[in-house]
């Protein structure tokens, strides 16, 4: 157990109820701080304002050591302040740091040394900037320390009690010795570096993640194009223990608070500095052009799609979060809705509201796949692994699933009467569905849509 601190949090999002919660969890009195009343009215109310697995029960048993707030004078008290605040792209896709700032002019002016823990992530230089202000206010009581987050939504509780390691950069050591105390508790390697290597960390990690996602959607696309199967690739290629397994299953691209922003941000910050981050550029690129690909699919079974009625099935951008922050859905509907479909969206807790405008979002699975002449995976909730039933196929008007995700298993599916088609496996695209001539598919020349009501009443001959 760690000697008790008090903790002050700015932002009461993914990063700072979790970063509160998790210190809390091991022993420390924190306050969390943030600037929307309902965020804070809902907290102090038990309720936990967006979905994350096993927060609300941390907050809950640790309620007696975490106080909710809008005043930022409440954070006087406190060792060490944890800036968690939103640093989303702004137009020219550098990070915009107004939020960041907007806290540090909130800083409560103490007598004794407190110390100010960056987890929001950062353009490198950033600390150094933070650090200028601080002596320019007179603030010279305040150290900084750059300790970025790891942690991924949906696993972040277990993600922050568990790292795989912690980083700190400092100015000085004991500011740095400060921080790494309050993780007594945790095991986990700690790196303790300069503030701007800190920094880069992350948004390294960030961009490498990125880039193994976009090449094996790559190598998934190639292999659609020579008859090899992704995922037995991925899986060869993942035991090889200088490459490891994870962050190469192919689908339909990321999404996310972070890794669009963060791959954007790293991409300016090199080209602020005169570098063209040419491999940053590519990743991004195919990461646009790969969720874009599921139209194309759709069209290679349909023909067009104007007036085709098509199931998007998960909305979030991953399982396991209602955040729909730059989800690939959103990209796939405007698609679809330009391309003239209708497109039914569910998903088991994301509220996309006015992000999916135009789609009908629907309660249920077999509500959103009624009438549908295809149905995406969009993102792998479990749930959809038993997508493949009787009872969705005789509701779909055509049984087709594209599975932007790769959840299903090609041969059940298929066993099960639809047409299956992944990314990246062997392709189903021109098999017949059932009950239709082989012969229409090859043409493309593809029947109007028939409803599954149309499917029920129809005579026999
Ligand atoms: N979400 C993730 O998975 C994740 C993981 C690692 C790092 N990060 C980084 O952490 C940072 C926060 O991300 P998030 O997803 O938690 O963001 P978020 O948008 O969920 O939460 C940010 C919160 O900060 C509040 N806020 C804004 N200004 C404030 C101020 N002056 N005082 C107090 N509160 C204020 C907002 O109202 C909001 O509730 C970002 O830089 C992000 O890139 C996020």
């Amino acid at each position: 157990m760690a000697d008790t601190r008090r903790i002050g949090i700015f932002g009461a999002g993914w990063v700072g109820l979790v970063t509160g919660g998790c210190f809390a969890e091991l022993g420390h009195e924190v306050v969390v701080r943030d600037i929307v009343p309902e965020r804070i009215d809902a907290l102090r109310a038990g309720k936990l304002p967006f979905h994350e697995p096993d927060l609300p029960e941390v907050l809950v048993r640790n309620a007696q050591r975490i106080t909710y707030t809008l005043e930022a004078e409440e954070l006087a008290g406190t060792d060490v302040l944890f800036i968690c605040v939103q640093t989303p792209p702004t137009y020219s896709g550098d990070a915009d740091l107004s939020y960041v700032w907007n806290a540090l002019d909130e800083l409560p002016r103490v007598e004794r040394r407190q110390i100010l823990a960056m987890k929001s992530t950062v353009p490198v230089g950033t600390g150094e900037s933070v650090r200028a202000a601080l002596e320019a206010r007179g603030l010279t009581n305040v150290g900084y320390a750059s300790n970025p987050e790891f942690l991924a939504e949906g696993t972040a509780v277990r993600d922050f009690l568990n790292p795989d390691r912690i980083v700190i950069g400092a100015f000085h050591e004991e500011d740095a010795a400060s921080v790494e105390a309050l993780y007594s508790g945790i095991e986990a390697p700690v790196v303790r570096t300069d503030v701007a290597s800190a920094e880069m960390i992350k948004l390294a990690a960030n961009a490498f993640l990125m880039t193994r996602i976009s090449f094996i959607n790559e190598i998934a696309n190639v292999c659609e194009a020579v008859g090899a199967d992704v995922v037995e690739v991925a899986q060869g290629i993942g035991l090889d223990h200088r490459l490891g397994p994870h962050f190469l299953r192919a689908g339909i691209g990321y999404g996310g608070s972070c890794f669009p922003k963060d791959s954007l941000a790293l991409k300016q910050l090199a080209s602020n500095s005169g570098y063209h981050f040419q491999l940053l550029s590519a990743v991004i690129e195919v990461n646009e052009l790969q969720k874009r690909r599921v139209v194309q699919k759709l069209q290679k079974h349909l023909g067009k799609l104007r007036g085709r009625k098509v199931a998007l099935l998960g909305l979030a951008f991953k399982p396991g979060t209602d955040d729909m922050r730059e989800a690939p859905s959103i990209v796939l509907a405007s698609r679809l809705l330009a391309e003239g479909a209708e497109v039914r969206a569910w998903d088991p807790v994301a509220k996309p509201g006015e992000l999916l405008k135009g789609a009908v979002q629907c309660d249920t699975v077999i509500e959103a796949v009624t009438g549908a002449d295809a149905a995406v995976v969009v993102t792998e909730w479990p749930e959809l692994r038993e997508l493949p039933s009787a009872e969705v196929r005789e509701a779909m008007a055509r049984p087709l699933i594209v599975d932007g995700r790769n959840l299903l298993d090609p041969d059940a599916t298929r066993a099960a009467g639809f047409a299956y088609e992944g990314i990246g496996r062997a392709s189903s695209a021109f098999e017949s569905l059932p009950g239709t001539p082989e012969r229409v598919w090859r043409n493309r020349e593809v029947p109007p849509a028939e409803t599954a009501s149309d499917r029920t009443t129809r005579k026999p001959k």
